[in-house]
C-alpha cells in the first residue's frame, strides 16, 4: 500500500518537526498536522517562518521548503483524519496529576480522545500510528476503542516511537540511528508496517529501520529513555563523590568513556537532567512495574529519579553554603533557563527547581536565557505553587541582557550550556559583581582556570578547586 495522505494529531515538539521532515523528504505525500491549540497552529502558519512555535536549529528552513507545498497546519482535525490513510498520534502524555497513579502513571486521556475522534470520523480503513511515548500495551486500548466505536472499519495500530532529542531534532530526524516500527504480526499488520517502512525508506537506510512486535516497540521507547537518564544519574552520583575525594568527574568520564563497551556519550555531569520526558517516562516505567508486582524492578529505576532530585537540590544548597549560609536578599544571576542548549523548551528544567529552592530562602534572582521568554519563566514558577505569582515577580526578574543580569550579583549560576556564555567578557562581569564573586557552573561549561585568574571563586560540578 502506498501512502498518499498523512495526518498527524498534535503539532508540538515532536509532531511539528517530525512531520516537517517527512514532508520535506516525501514531496508526493500530503502531510497535514492538526492541533486543538489554535494559537500553536497560527504560529506554525506564521508568514515569518522564524516565528514557528518550536525553536530548533534548521527547522525554519525545512518548514519554509515544504509548507504550502505538501505540508499543512490546521485546526480542522476531523477533515484531516477523514482524508488521511495514515494517522499519527503525537499528543502529550504527561504524568497524571490526579487520581490513581497520580505522580507516576502517564495520563492517557488525550490519547483516548484521539482514538474516539478517529473512530467517529473515519469512513475508510486507517493505519493509526502511536508516535507519542506510551505505556506498554496501550495499542490494545486503542484497538479496543477503535473496533468498538468505529464504523466496522479495519484499523491497524503501529507503534513508531520518536527518538529525536531537542536542540538536534532536525539532524536526528534526517539521520536517525534507527527508526523503530512495531505492529501486529498478522498479514494486515505486516502490510501496515511495510507501508510505514516505505515512507521512512525514502531517506533512511533500510538496515536502520527496525521492525518488531508492537509491545517490544512500545517498551523500547521507555527503556531507551530510562537507560539514557540512568547514565546521567550515574555520573552525577559520582560527581558528588569526586567533590569529596579530589577526583575530577570530567577525567573519570573520559577514562571510562574510552572503554568501547561504555562509550563516551551521556557522561556529562550536570545540575541534573530535565526535559519533558526522562522523568515522566521513568516514573511511568516504575508505575507499570509496580502494577505487575515487580517491586525490585520499580525500585531500581526509581533511584534514577531520586538521584536527579538530589543533584538539583545539592546544587542549590552548594550556592547557599558558599554564600555564608544565607542568600536572603542577595542577588543570584542565572545564565540559562532551558533544560538544555539550543531549545526554548523549559519543561522540567533543573533551573526551575534550583530557583524555587533559592527563592524559598528569600534570594533575589535575575535570569537571562537567549531563547526563553519572561512569560515562560513565570509560568514555570507559578505552576509549582510554592508562593504567590506576585511574590515570584517581586523576587525574580528576567532580562534580555546577560551583563545586566550579572551586575550587582553575589553569584552567577550557569544552568544551561548555551555556547554564547563561553564568549562573554568575564572580566567585565567580574568587575560589575559584588565580591567575593562566585560562579557556580552547573554544566562545567566555562574555563575554570581563566575565571580563577580573573579572581572568581569557581564551583564546578564534580571537582574541587
Ligand atoms: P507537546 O505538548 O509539545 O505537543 C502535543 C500537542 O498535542 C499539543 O499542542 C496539544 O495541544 C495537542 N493535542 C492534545 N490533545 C489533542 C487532541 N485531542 N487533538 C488535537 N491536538 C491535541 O508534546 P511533545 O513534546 O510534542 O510530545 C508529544 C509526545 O511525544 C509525548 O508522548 C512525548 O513523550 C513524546 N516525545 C517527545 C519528545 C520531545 O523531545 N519533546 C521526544 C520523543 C517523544
Ligand atoms: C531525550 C532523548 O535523548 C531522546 O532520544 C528522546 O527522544 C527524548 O528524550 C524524549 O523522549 O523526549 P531530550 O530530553 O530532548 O531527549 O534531550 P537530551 O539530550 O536527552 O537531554 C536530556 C537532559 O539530560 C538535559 O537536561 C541534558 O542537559 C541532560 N544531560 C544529557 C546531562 O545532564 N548530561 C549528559 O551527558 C546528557
Amino acid at each position: 500500500m502506498k501512502i498518499q495522505k498523512i495526518c498527524c494529531i498534535g503539532a508540538g515538539y515532536v509532531g511539528g518537526p517530525t512531520m516537517a521532515v517527512i514532508a520535506k523528504q516525501c514531496p508526493d505525500i500530503t502531510v497535514t498536522v492538526v492541533d486543538i491549540n489554535e494559537a500553536r497552529i497560527a504560529a506554525w502558519n506564521d508568514e515569518n517562518v522564524d516565528n514557528i512555535p518550536v525553536y530548533e536549529p534548521g527547522l525554519s528552513a525545512v518548514v519554509a521548503e515544504a509548507r504550502g507545498r505538501n505540508l499543512f497546519f490546521s485546526t480542522d482535525v476531523d477533515k484531516a483524519i477523514d482524508e488521511a490513510e495514515m494517522i499519527f498520534i503525537s499528543v502529550n502524555t504527561p504524568t497524571k496529576t490526579y487520581g490513581e497513579g497520580k505522580g507516576q502513571a502517564a495520563d492517557l486521556k488525550w490519547i483516548e480522545l484521539c482514538a474516539r475522534q478517529i473512530a467517529r470520523v473515519a469512513q475508510g480503513d486507517k493505519i493509526v500510528v502511536e508516535k507519542s511515548t506510551l505505556p506498554v500495551r496501550t495499542a490494545s486500548t486503542l484497538k479496543d476503542i477503535l473496533t468498538h466505536t468505529g464504523n466496522g472499519l479495519n484499523f491497524q495500530i503501529l507503534s513508531n516511537p520518536e527518538f529525536l532529542a531537542e536542540g538536534t531534532a532536525v539532524d536526528d530526524l534526517m539521520n536517525p540511528d534507527r527508526v523503530l516500527i512495531g505492529g501486529d504480526q498478522t498479514e494486515e499488520g505486516k502490510n501496515a508496517i511495510e507501508a510505514l517502512v516505505n515512507v521512512y525508506a525514502r531517506w533512511v537506510p533500510k538496515d536502520r529501520i527496525l521492525t518488531t512486535n508492537v509491545w517490544s516497540s512500545e517498551l523500547s521507547k521507555l527503556t531507551a529513555n530510562a537507560y539514557l537518564a540512568q547514565r546521567v544519574s550515574s555520573i552525577n552520583s559520582l560527581s558528588e563523590l569526586c567533590e569529596h575525594t579530589e577526583a575530577d568527574v570530567n577525567e573519570v568520564a573520559r577514562a571510562i568513556g574510552t572503554d568501547s563497551r561504555i562509550g563516551p556519550k551521556f557522561l556529562k555531569a550536570s545540575v541534573g537532567f530535565g526535559g519533558s520526558c526522562f522523568q515522566k517516562d521513568i516514573l511511568n516505567l516504575v508505575y507499570i512495574s509496580r502494577t505487575y508486582g515487580l517491586h525490585e524492578v520499580a525500585d531500581y529505576w526509581e533511584q534514577v529519579i531520586i538521584m536527579n532530585d538530589h543533584q538539583k537540590r545539592r546544587f542549590a544548597k552548594k550556592i547557599i553554603r558558599n554564600l555564608y549560609n544565607t542568600v536572603s536578599g542577595k542577588k543570584i544571576a542565572f545564565l540559562g533557563w532551558a533544560f538544555k542548549k539550543d531549545t526554548n523548551d523549559t519543561r522540567e528544567s533543573a533551573a526551575i527547581y534550583v530557583a524555587d529552592h533559592l527563592l524559598n530562602e528569600q534570594s533575589k534572582i535575575a535570569v537571562y536565557d537567549p531563547k526563553v521568554t519572561e512569560k515562560q519563566i513565570f509560568s514555570d514558577l507559578d505552576y509549582l505553587g510554592s508562593r504567590s505569582p506576585e511574590e515570584n515577580r517581586k523576587q525574580l526578574q528576567a532580562e534580555k541582557d546577560p551583563y545586566k543580569v550579572c551586575k550587582g550579583s553575589h553569584a552567577v549560576a550557569v544552568l544551561t550550556e548555551w555556547d554564547e556564555f563561553k564568549s562573554y567578557d568575564w572580566q567585565k562581569i567580574y568587575d560589575s559583581m559584588l565580591k567575593p564573586a562566585h560562579i557556580f557552573d552547573g554544566r562545567n561549561l566555562l574555563d575554570k582556570e581563566a575565571l580563577k585568574a580573573i579572581g572568581f571563586q569557581v564551583h564546578a560540578i564534580g571537582s574541587t578547586n
